[in-house]
């Protein structure tokens, strides 16, 4: 039996970049948490659960920028969009930490402070890539043809003051951790890689930065703002109460795990570290880093624009379903392709026929025949089962947890098409296969929070480490409604229940927002020039009201004579990210109407209006 214990839990997710609303992959890893802070509670710890957004940087302030707003307003439009997300997915975390919160701010200029102090902070000259999307640095030979390894876009090169942090100083203590703790990153299987990496070399961090102001100043150089992952990482301590050295904080210090997904797994395992090492605190007990959540192989990302929505996921499959369907699926720790078809397999074969129909079929019994007080006979005997779960969630292996309990809701199953209580109204039969049940939801709870209740309503007994221990009360079971209807499973396209990924395609609408970050201006041809590497392509000159006129390539080589453009009026996409063109970067794109390149038209404005006018 699982023993009752009086300790801590400390349990976090990353702080999520609120540039966009949150998908399923944000999702997963903060529905984890909720499984460990419910598995933990259940087992009466005192458990912390902390979640949150990281709100400064670069790539906020830009994003910001192009839905003209100011950072914080924008952030601000954004925040409710998470916190109904969690409350949907029914998630229960106790702090919702936002970088921007004041407490957070004051406590990362405190631990500046101490970390200059301690000697681990002075002051350079940083010369090197920077890539805004990741916001991370790179050095020449992380790059992949000048481009950004992960978002494959073109880097920026930054010269500028800043401030360094001794990462290179914790290289052999880290190596030393790495040893002793082997499953401090985990799983083992991704800790190689990052002992390798931190073999090769520290280089100290370049943590400020003078050419932008959306962040923290350093107290000692108010010119700069502090790196935002080195104030995004201190959330961990800020988000218990670091500043008051509180009784909060010294009863939750040390985390016993950070969630991450396996992107953000150097900066928990090797920086993260660093920094707390520098402060003198101790180390977390261990970085959880999970796979990516991917569609047809590509990681599910609000930059590739491929992610699944979660509230069409809650309205197409339910909350458990979803919840179930993405830790029972692939291991936590594995990437996993996302895959509606398996979602309603499993929801019909798993949900609805092993467990929904058990739990039906029981109380139907139950009610019209009532229970007598038995001991479990051998098969139905759920004790390895329980043992063999909790082993399971407590060493992150969800799914195995839920196969697990589903291979005891298949004995119960098998139980009771043998023992036919139905033809022999054998109520100590009933009783046995309704205690099978209370084990079977009091283990599904943490996974499944909803649906666990509804049987110990109807069955009476209560989620909790005690009810798992004793056998259940006799007393009058109401029969359950059905817990998962089945699902279609037709193709997606003609679905009524239409599916989140048919959705999205169906709707094709896009929030005002996201219209406004399109910056359409109109521009004047000034040069067309074959493209040496296509012979569908021109290469173009064009005026858009800037300083210097861009270079845009455009494929209307078979459809326009060069006069026929050369000195025309367009209409272009400004803010596009650079791309190369066979070996060409081109910096925008021109609007052009047709279906294919014989019918194609460019569009132009009704009347001469100078270059640069934009688009409204
Ligand atoms: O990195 N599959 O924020 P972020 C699985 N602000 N998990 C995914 C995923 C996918 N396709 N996409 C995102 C940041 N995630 C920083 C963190 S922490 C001090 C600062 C999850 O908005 C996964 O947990 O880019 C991943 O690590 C995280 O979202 C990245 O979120
Ligand atoms: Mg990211």
């Amino acid at each position: 039996m699982v023993k009752i214990n009086k300790r801590k839990f400390y349990v976090t997710t990353p702080i999520y970049y609120p540039n966009d609303i949150p998908h399923i992959g944000h999702a997963y890893t903060t529905i984890a948490a909720d499984i460990l802070a419910r598995w933990y509670k259940l087992k009466e710890y005192d458990l912390f659960f902390l979640t949150g957004t990281d709100e400064h940087g670069k790539k906020m302030e830009q994003t910001a920028e192009k839905a003209k707003r100011k950072p914080k307003t924008f952030v601000d439009g954004l925040i409710p969009e998470f916190k109904n997300a969690w409350q949907k997915l029914n998630v229960k975390y106790d702090r919702f930490i936002r970088t921007t919160d004041s407490d957070h701010e004051q406590v990362v200029q405190v631990i500046l402070s101490e970390v200059h102090k301690n000697g681990d902070i002075y002051e350079g000259y940083y010369e090197g890539y920077y890539c805004t999307a990741c916001e991370a640095y790179y050095t020449e030979k992380d790059l992949i043809k000048d481009c950004c390894p992960i978002h494959k876009t073109k880097i920026e090169k930054l010269k500028e003051e800043s401030y360094f942090f001794k990462l290179s100083k914790y290289q052999k203590i880290l190596l030393d951790l790495y040893e002793k703790n082997p499953d401090f990153i985990s799983p083992r299987y991704r800790s190689n890689e990052i002992i390798n990496r931190v073999k090769e070399g520290l280089q100290d961090l370049s943590i400020s930065r003078t050419s932008f102001s959306w962040g923290i100043p350093l107290p000692f150089d108010k010119k700069h703002v502090c790196y935002v992952w080195f104030d995004a990482l201190i959330n961990y301590l800020s988000g218990i109460g670091y500043l008051e050295k509180s009784k909060q904080f010294k009863k939750y210090w040390p985390a016993d795990v950070h969630l991450v997904g396996k992107d953000i797994l150097w900066f928990h395992a090797v920086i993260w570290p660093a920094i707390l090492l520098s402060l003198k605190l101790p180390l977390p007990r261990k970085i959880f880093a999970h796979g990516w959540w991917t569609i047809n192989g590509e990681k599910m990302s609000k930059t590739s624009g491929n992610v699944i929505n979660i509230e069409k996921l809650i309205s197409f499959a339910g909350v458990d379903s979803a919840r179930y369907f993405l830790f029972r699926e692939t291991p936590f720790g594995n990437d996993g392709d996302f895959s509606e078809s398996a979602l309603i397999k499993r929801h019909n074969t798993e949900l609805a026929d092993k467990l929904g129909n058990l739990v039906t079929r029981v109380s139907t019994l139950a009610e019209k025949y009532g229970l007598e007080k038995i001991k479990s006979s051998k098969s139905l005997d759920s004790s390895k089962t329980i043992n063999k779960t909790v082993k399971y969630i407590e060493n992150y292996e969800f799914d195995k947890a839920l196969n697990e309990i589903f291979a005891f809701i298949d004995k119960c199953n098998e139980y009771i098409q043998d023992k036919k209580p139905w033809e022999s109204h054998d109520k100590k039969v009933i009783y046995e296969l309704s205690n099978g049940i209370k084990s079977i939801s009091i283990l599904l709870s943490p996974f499944m929070p909803e649906t666990a209740d509804k049987i110990a309503k109807n069955f009476n007994f209560e989620i909790s480490l005690k009810s798992l221990g004793t056998s259940l009360q006799v007393v009058k079971i109401k029969k359950s409604d059905i817990l998962f209807k089945k699902m279609e499973e037709t193709t997606t396209v003609n679905k009524k229940q239409s599916s989140p990924h048919a959705q999205a395609k169906q709707e094709n609408k896009i929030p005002y927002e996201d219209f406004v970050k399109l910056d359409l201006r109109v521009g004047k041809i000034i040069k067309v020039e074959d493209h040496p590497q296509a012979d569908k392509l021109y290469v173009l000159t064009v005026d858009l009201g800037e300083e210097k006129p861009r270079t845009i390539i455009a494929g209307l080589r078979l459809k326009y004579k060069k006069e026929d453009l050369n000195g025309k009026l367009g209409i272009f996409v400004a803010n596009l990210e650079p791309a190369k063109l066979r070996g060409i970067e081109s910096d925008g794109m021109i609007l052009a109407a047709g279906d294919n390149y014989d019918s194609i038209v460019i569009l132009k404005p009704e009347k001469e209006v100078k270059p640069g006018s934009k688009i409204r």
